[in-house]
């Protein structure tokens, strides 16, 4: 089986895979993928994701291969149907791959080897959006009822994407703020400070400069004042709200930089659990074989 949108599964899988990354984290040991092999195959810039899917990986007893997308066969003009083919006539047992395309995994249908979407363009970010759910159960213990407003950079975000569409179906009420330019069309849009007070996670987002250029002409300071988390915003929170970031995160903009790691910031917390997340998502593929 392949995990390349989390809209593909029901509720009870997703939450299924929510409460496995949540017993991984408590300790839950498996002992059979000794031996398998995980590539990860990042045709875009990643940290978190594929490191912490490498991490993920050796947690549960594979082996990793790393491919360099700047260093390889690529650049004689390989495509990206023969570089995943490669891995899997090699001998990897799954495949997590990052691409700058939409649905790039809509031309590897003829592949015969499990794939994890690391993201796909502005599409999706699956295990991304399941660390969020598994950092949001953990703080609140169930979705149903949670007001989420998802700040920023929208339209271009695969996490928004992602998260949007998922945090409904578990029964969350979804907002959605930030810079017009930067609207998606059909999300429930609010005024940000009209929000705020009654808000149970803030979500925000980075300016995806590398999808669109930067079109909305703020400047750093103005973009933080009309949109950012700043201190006097991070007041009106709840006393039991929490803040959110896939990160990487521009301090200063999106958020004040002294606000990242304040005693309401989960945003390390959620890098952690992509550890958990990722295994659990690791553990499903290779499980189905
Ligand atoms: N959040 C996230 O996807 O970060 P990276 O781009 O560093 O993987």
């Amino acid at each position: 089986m392949n995990i390349v949108k989390l809209s593909d599964l029901s509720v009870a899988e997703i939450n299924e895979l929510v409460d496995e990354a949540i017993a991984f984290k408590n300790g839950k040991k498996v002992d059979y993928h000794l031996g398998k092999v995980v590539a990860n195959l990042f045709f875009e810039p990643s940290t978190r994701t594929h490191y912490s899917f490498d991490m993920a990986a050796g947690n549960l007893g594979c082996r990793t291969q790393n491919f360099e997308a700047s260093n390889s066969s690529l650049t004689k003009g390989e495509t990206l149907y023969d570089t995943c083919k490669l891995f899997e006539s090699i001998g990897c047992d799954a495949l997590v791959i990052r691409h700058k395309e939409d649905d790039y995994f809509e031309q590897l249908k003829g592949l015969n080897i499990p794939i994890l979407n690391a993201g796909d363009g502005k599409g999706n970010h699956p295990s991304q959006s399941l660390l969020d759910l598994v950092t949001i159960k953990e703080e609140f213990g169930s979705f149903d009822g949670l007001k989420v407003v998802i700040v920023g950079d929208v339209k271009y975000s695969r996490v928004a994407h992602s998260n949007y569409d998922v945090m409904k179906r578990l029964g969350m009420e979804v907002y959605t703020s930030g810079p017009v330019e930067y609207k998606e069309e059909g999300y429930n849009f609010v005024d940000f400070d009209d929000v705020i007070e009654d808000m149970d996670v803030v979500m925000l987002l980075r300016v995806q400069h590398e999808r669109h250029g930067d079109t909305s002409g703020f400047s750093k300071e103005d973009y933080h004042k009309k949109y950012g988390l700043t201190l006097e915003r991070y007041n009106k929170l709840k006393d039991s709200a929490i803040i959110m970031h896939p990160a990487p995160v521009n301090r200063g903009v999106e958020i004040a930089d002294e606000l990242v790691e304040s005693d309401k910031s989960r945003i390390f917390t959620q890098m952690h659990n992509g550890v958990f997340a990722r295994m659990a998502m690791i553990h499903k593929v290779l499980d189905n074989e």
